[in-house]
């Protein structure tokens, strides 16, 4: 059976169309394998992968991947922002990089596709680039970011952050639950923290950015669409919450008496799910977790802290959103006798993609026999902090099975993958030959 068949071209289609089926050029066997072996870094028993940005498994697998990019002999250096790149020169030393790649990090109890299909897909492209003995024009340099889902440190899309734009004050002093400040996990992943700057990337010397990826929600899958042409990636505002009320005895404390921040918090979580919904539209918002201090049966809860997190492909919505949702912490808070203060920590603009890029992605998909759809995405990528430097940004969607991620029940078919890679390559080869 030929790569094309294993991948599903509507031979038919194509062969009614008089012309043989496009060569396939990426290996899907060497994909899945390549994917299967980074799964084993962070594995959880019950299956997924919890391969946390900053961590010791994700380290672990960093180190495999930097002997990988080497082994396709590319030129691989590290940045200070601990990014991995790897580069293939071109012919033309003067053309600006071609510039492609995603993550490798996980959230906890994660799925072994979400950023691993798009670095292992750049990896794969690499490879089937050294076995053609190709010759391209421009330099081909695949980066695999650090820290995209910023579980943690609580900021995500860190490593592209840091090549786009720099560290937000005090970013890097920043400490987490343990105590470690970010800059002593940059200095344990063999880079140097004051040299940040160095990530930076100048616009003008990278041609376009291109990012492979799961589209995690399930329209693809529903739909029975095989690639992905992404319109635009949301923006995602990140707020720190505290509510603070008055611990007491739960037997002594009069229930009207009580200051109760969990209950505030509880009415405060409701209202995020009503603001969010109170007007048709995408956009969404998430209260991923609650701490409560002292945090005992018997004692009246003192204090919460919670993150709100509120997405949507326009500026403007989301700060009507976060308005509204200010708006009602005031009053969930003046009635339970409750302290709320809610404070922005991260912030990532929405990203429309490069229409030409769409054009090119949706052109090259069907050339190659696949049914394409131009989409909207709901999950942040590294993608956008390229897009908000001026860099021309194109994703490429596969499929998730039933629209689940960010969970160890994620799944995308290896001939999914597989399709993904081979547009990315073709798409790829295209640009440069532009
Ligand atoms: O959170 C996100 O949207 C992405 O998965 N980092
Ligand atoms: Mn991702
Ligand atoms: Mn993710």
């Amino acid at each position: 059976m030929t790569r094309a068949a294993r991948l599903g071209a509507p031979i038919l289609a194509v062969a009614l169309a008089g012309a043989a089926p496009a060569p396939v050029h990426v290996d899907g066997e060497r994909l899945k394998g390549l994917l299967l072996a980074l799964a084993e870094f962070g594995k959880n028993p019950e299956g997924g992968v919890t391969r946390v940005g900053f961590s010791k498994e994700d380290q672990a697998a960093r180190v495999w991947l930097v002997e990988r990019m080497k082994e396709a002999g590319l030129d691989v250096w590290v940045d200070p922002a601990a990014n991995i790149h790897g580069r293939r020169a071109g012919t033309d030393v003067s053309l600006p990089v071609i510039l492609f790649g995603s993550h490798i990090d996980s959230v906890p109890k994660g799925g072994n596709f979400d950023g691993d299909v798009g670095s292992m897909g750049a990896l794969e492209l690499m490879l089937t680039l050294r076995d053609e003995k190709a010759v391209t024009r421009h330099p081909f340099e695949m980066v695999v970011w650090s820290n995209e889902e910023g579980v943690h440190y609580g900021k995500g899309v860190f490593g592209s952050r840091m090549a786009a734009r720099g560290p937000d004050p005090g970013e890097l002093e920043a400490k987490d639950e343990e105590g470690v400040a970010l800059a002593e996990w940059l200095r344990r992943y063999g880079v140097d923290p004051a040299r940040i700057a160095e990530a930076r990337l100048d616009p003008r010397r990278v041609a376009s950015y291109l990012e492979l990826h799961i589209e995690q929600g399930g329209v693809l899958h529903r739909g029975k669409v095989q690639i992905g042409v992404v319109q635009g990636i949301v923006g995602i505002d990140r707020f720190h919450v505290s509510l603070e009320g008055f611990a007491n005895h739960a037997g002594t404390t009069p229930m009207a008496e009580r200051r109760d921040a969990l209950v505030a918090a509880a009415r405060l979580i409701l209202a995020v799910r009503e603001e969010v919904m109170a007007r048709p539209g995408r956009q969404v918002g998430n209260v991923g977790f609650v701490q409560v201090l002292p945090g005992a049966p018997n004692v009246v809860p003192g204090s919460v802290r919670l993150p709100v997190e509120l997405r949507d492909l326009k500026r403007e919505v989301m700060d009507e959103m976060a308005a509204r949702v200010r708006a009602r912490a005031e009053a969930i808070g003046k009635e339970a006798g409750v302290t709320v203060a809610m404070e922005r920590y991260a912030n990532d603009e929405p990203a429309l993609t490069d229409p030409g890029l769409q054009d090119l992605i949706e052109a090259t998909s069907r050339g190659a026999g696949y049914s394409t759809l131009r989409l909207p995405s709901g999950a942040g990528h590294d993608a956008q902090s390229l897009g908000r430097a001026g860099i021309p940004i194109g994703m490429i969607f596969v499929p998730s099975k039933d629209g689940i991620s960010h969970s160890p029940r994620e799944w995308t078919e290896w001939e999914d993958a597989a399709r993904g890679a081979e547009v990315l390559y073709r798409v790829l080869r295209a640009l440069d030959a532009q």
